[in-house]
């Protein structure tokens, strides 16, 4: 029976079936511990189940030093030092495929919201700006058959270009097209990127400068891979229409941030697998990976 640590309260029953074979501790606060607390709670801690708000660095690793597997309820994995925990033999588990239709979901969602700018209209409708059907009013750009550029052509990449050919939508992706030329041939453009050094930033000013005056930018892949004030900055300057965003740098943005009030842009809070099955598929492979890691088996579900 080993020692588990349970970063938070998780959806789904699957714990149950770590708490049957391991002594299982689950932090019960609404928010995620803070780094200190981490590092005091994870002394004796020999299976970690941790969050993307959790950062599995030098420190944390030094703080458990009885720490032997990781199971990420993530997908992503650039809240952990995977050059150290490789170093350390510590394995550590991920969550694919069981929300890939979900964040594909949620990024057409934000693509067709951006584009016909729905959360505007409906917010004019509620608070009594709409006075007679408008000719003009509240125009917005075409979804179908406008030109969409995927960067980042994984399995949610993928997952949002099979939705795109139903809306008729010409699809291009950094898998057929360099970055450039596909930055500046798409009216829509969505990241599907891990964060890593080499996309930390990846659209910047130049590469937002290089997008069409009407295209809009959709980020439901991580904060950092867009320079927050370049995005800002194009959209005060009407470089680009608009963009909808599910994920910041840092998150949440503190009170009052910028982010909040740059003109056509719509920020959700990071919901791109926010769904009852997602979530809960979510914990089943987290105590799966955690079980076959404490138990000396491969995680059936590896971080590359
Ligand atoms: C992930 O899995 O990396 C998402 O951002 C949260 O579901």
């Amino acid at each position: 029976m080993a020692s588990v640590l349970v970063t938070r309260i998780l959806p789904g029953g699957a714990l149950e079936r770590l708490q049957a074979d391991h002594e299982v501790t689950v932090w019960q606060g609404k928010l995620p511990p803070a780094p200190a607390e981490l590092r005091a709670a994870v002394g004796d801690v020999e299976g970690l189940l941790c969050l993307l708000t959790d950062r599995v660095d030098r420190d944390l690793l030094e703080a458990a030093p009885r720490l032997r597997a990781i199971a990420n309820y993530a997908v992503g994995t650039d809240n952990i030092d995977l050059a150290l925990t490789a170093e350390r033999g510590i394995p550590v588990g991920v969550t694919p495929d069981v929300l890939t239709e979900a964040t594909a979901d949620l990024a057409f969602a934000l693509l067709l919201a951006a584009g016909r700018r729905l959360f505007e209209a409906a917010a004019d409708a509620r608070d009594g700006r709409w006075r007679t059907w408008e000719p003009a009013g509240w125009l917005g750009a075409d979804v179908h058959g406008a030109a969409l550029g995927i960067v980042g052509y994984g399995r949610i990449g993928r997952a949002l270009a099979r939705r795109a050919e139903g809306f008729g939508m010409t699809i291009r992706s950094t898998a057929d097209t360099p970055l450039v030329e596909l930055l500046a041939a798409s009216d829509f453009v969505s990241l599907h990127c891990p964060l890593t050094p080499a996309t930390r930033h990846l659209i910047d000013a130049r590469a937002l400068r290089r997008m069409r005056p009407n295209a809009i930018l959709v980020n439901t892949a991580r904060g950092g891979v867009v320079d927050q004030a370049a995005l800002n900055d194009a959209l005060h300057r009407g470089v680009i229409a608009g963009a909808a965003i599910d994920v910041t740098d840092p998150e949440p943005p503190p009170p009052g941030d910028a982010v909040y009030s740059a003109p056509n842009l719509i920020v959700t809070p990071h919901i791109g697998s926010a769904t009852r099955t997602a979530r809960a598929r979510m914990t089943e492979l987290s105590v799966e990976n955690l079980l076959a890691g404490l138990a000396g088996r491969p995680m059936p579900h590896p971080a590359s």
